[in-house]
């Protein structure tokens, strides 16, 4: 499992070895260069180490020794005597950057928990390990996980468009599991001519920002009344659907009933895309399997064997696959 996490059968060695089992020491240090204000500090202007220390309040032997770490491993770049953010953290660490996974990192704290308790999981089933939490932990967790949603689709869904496209300059996309919205937001900046839908749970729709860019159709599209009630409404027109890691959320079963229903929506000559991590896409594809097992009641991911089977039975074939450059990819399908 290397850095390019690329699946690979050949046999492992013992740097390998020391990798895996300090794995986590690569998290501490992003989290340390947060929590104790260097990425921040930094991003008020390039400056001193001596300044810094000044600003962080770390003690000095101490905090040259985190900085020289940090600029070895590219989260600081020293140029001339001074610090600066490196391109990696100004882009996904500074809090200001459009692209900014803050929340991404925040909400990997929680599952980290989980993780640890992965043994018990697989001795007791997937869904078995439940922690009982105060409401208000509750609401604070799920504010994080949307928060944490909405930073990772900001990056992957730019990747999702430009792997796509071009596309026709008009049209009508649907996005089932939309989330806030921010890939139909993503795609109408370079197709401003299409009109778009996005459908999610009633909750997760009123936390996106609503503007007349996006429209909202509420509905639990795991319940056969409203999701029928959502084709009937757009049945044959949309151009475009997308299931962007929604698929991951589902059992096999109750993938295959909501694609053979949401297929409806599209018109003849309609694209399908299925967007998500795959359990041979990567080696971070067939951990996010695990990711779904250690985190959700009956979440997993599918080979593309497996989806190309879940399309076929909806009646779509696929036509291409296409490996993103964040370890996702997306399925195209069309009318078989
Ligand atoms: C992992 S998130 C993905 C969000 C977004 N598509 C993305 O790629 O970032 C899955 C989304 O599917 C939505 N979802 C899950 N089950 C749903 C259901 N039964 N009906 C409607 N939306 C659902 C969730 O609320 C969530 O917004």
């Amino acid at each position: 499992m290397g850095g390019r996490m690329q699946i690979d059968q050949s046999d492992l060695n013992y740097g390998d070895f020391c990798e895996m089992v300090t794995a986590y020491r690569r998290m501490a240090v992003i989290k340390a260069a947060v929590d104790c204000g260097i990425i921040d500090g930094v991003a008020g202007g390039a400056c001193t180490l001596e300044r810094l220390l000044l600003i962080t309040g770390m003690k000095a032997a101490e905090g040259e020794r985190f900085v020289r770490l940090l600029v070895s491993s590219g989260i600081l770049h020293e140029h001339e005597g001074l610090l600066h953010l490196s391109p990696f953290s100004a882009a996904y660490l500074q809090r200001e950057s459009e692209q900014s996974q803050r929340g991404v990192l925040e909400f990997e704290r929680l599952l980290q928990s989980r993780w640890e308790r992965l043994g018990d999981q697989l001795l007791e089933g997937q869904g078995s390990v439940v922690e009982n939490q105060h409401p208000r932990e509750y609401q604070r967790r799920l504010g994080l996980f949307h928060q944490a949603m909405h930073e990772a689709a900001v990056v992957r869904s730019g990747e999702l468009w430009d792997a796509v496209g071009p596309l026709a300059a008009e049209g009508f996309i649907i996005d089932a599991g939309a989330g806030d919205g921010t890939y139909l937001r993503n795609f109408l900046k370079c197709y401003p001519g299409w009109r778009t839908l996005a459908c999610d749970l009633d909750d997760v729709l009123a936390r996106a920002v609503a503007d007349d860019q996006v429209s909202m159709h509420p509905c639990n599209l795991l319940d056969q009344g409203e999701r029928l009630a959502l084709v009937d409404k757009h049945r044959g027109t949309a151009d475009l659907l997308l299931l962007s890691n929604f698929i991951h959320c589902y059992s096999r079963e109750e993938v295959a009933v909501m694609l053979a229903d949401l297929g409806a929506l599209l018109a003849p000559e309609g694209m399908l895309l299925i967007h998500d991590f795959f359990t041979d896409g990567n080696g971070f594809g067939a951990l996010y399997d695990l990711h779904m097992l250690a985190n959700t009641y009956n979440g997993r991911t599918y080979t593309f064997a497996e989806t190309g089977e879940l399309l076929a039975g909806a009646g779509f074939a696929v036509r291409r696959t296409l490996a993103l450059p964040s370890m996702s990819h997306v399925v195209v399908a069309f009318r078989a």
